[in-house]
């Protein structure tokens, strides 16, 4: 097996031979983020526009789904359109159409992790850092929101509005496994950390959290808090983030690997030095979205931005 740096080179120059950018998601590995020409949370990435002829999207496949969507002139590559998500297997479009039948009157809000067939079907596409303040803004007091639960129930809490949890209990497979004793365990190891959660954790942790956001926003709440230490409920992956781009402070996963094998999202390490390489060279694999249902998605998550402006 080649080694690290050789892959690195390897693809580096790929990219440059074939006019090719990868976006890679917080969560990666750290050898694929040093590879990625732009890191982000799902947000950032969404919205990242580029004068390459190929994406390479280093994350799952709704988000690789999503970027083909929002990028008809481009040809985006997923290294492996296995990656799935917990989250977006939860909920297809028939279930989504029986509660829209149910609910007529009620805006559908979906957050970013969904099938991009489904997100066909929204009025409005949010991710974690978006949520509370576009359902806020709806002029509607029942909303319909999936699929994570745990996420709903947060915004319920931040908007005091009736959220139809679509469906009743999705959920994210890594932070489904956190909870209060865990927070307390890690507040006794690290006294002097404070707390990040992201919100897809059950309510009990981000109600114990001392700051609730979005990958993206977890960096940033650290480069300008005067903490120096934090433990961070989310995916492992983002240690490496956070550690790359705020090097000057010190940061604990509240899950590691030794202590359970759901602190890695299985999906998230399915996307390699090596895949990325093979998609590079053999612009495998090609992510094709029927043109209608990538309109419809775009319509929605521009509706979303423009709510948000
Ligand atoms: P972010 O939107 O915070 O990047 O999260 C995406 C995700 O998949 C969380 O598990
Ligand atoms: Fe989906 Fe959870 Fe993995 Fe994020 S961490 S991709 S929500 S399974």
């Amino acid at each position: 097996m080649p080694k690290i740096e050789e892959l690195i080179n390897e693809i580096k120059k790929l990219k440059k031979e074939k006019n090719a950018v990868i976006l890679g998601h917080n969560y990666m590995d750290y050898s694929v983020q040093l590879v990625s020409d732009f890191t982000g949370d799902s947000y950032d990435l969404a919205l990242k526009k580029t004068d390459a002829k190929i994406i390479v999207f280093a994350g799952v496949y709704f988000m690789a789904e999503q970027a083909a969507a929002l990028n008809p002139d481009k040809k985006v590559l997923s290294p492996d359109p296995n990656a799935g998500c917990s989250l977006s297997d939860s909920l297809d479009p028939e279930t989504l159409k029986r509660y829209k039948e149910l609910y007529p009157n009620a805006p559908v809000v979906l957050y970013v992790n969904t099938s991009i067939y489904t997100k066909a079907l929204a009025d409005y596409i949010v991710t974690s850092s978006t949520a509370v303040k576009v359902v806020k803004k709806l002029n509607s007091d029942v909303i319909i929101f999936g699929p994570d639960a745990n996420l709903a129930n947060y915004v319920e809490r931040q908007t005091g509005k009736k959220i139809v949890k679509v469906p009743p209990n999705g959920r994210c497979i890594v932070h489904a496994n956190y909870t209060r004793q865990l927070v307390e365990l890690a507040r006794r190891k690290y006294p002097n950390a404070i707390l990040m959660a992201h919100p897809e954790s059950p309510l009990e942790v981000l109600q114990a959290a001392d700051f609730v956001g979005s990958t993206n926003q977890m960096i940033q709440f650290a480069k300008e808090s005067k903490y120096n230490e934090f433990i961070v409920a989310t995916e492992i992956g983002m240690i490496n983030a956070l550690q790359l781009k705020v090097p000057n402070k010190k940061f604990y996963p509240l899950v590691t690997t030794e202590s359970c094998a759901c602190a890695r999202c299985p999906y998230m390490a399915m996307i390699t030095l090596e895949k990325i390489k093979r998609s590079l060279e053999e612009e495998i694999y090609e992510v094709r979205v029927p043109l209608e249902v990538a309109q419809k998605a775009k319509e929605a998550f521009e509706r979303t931005v423009r709510l948000l402006e």
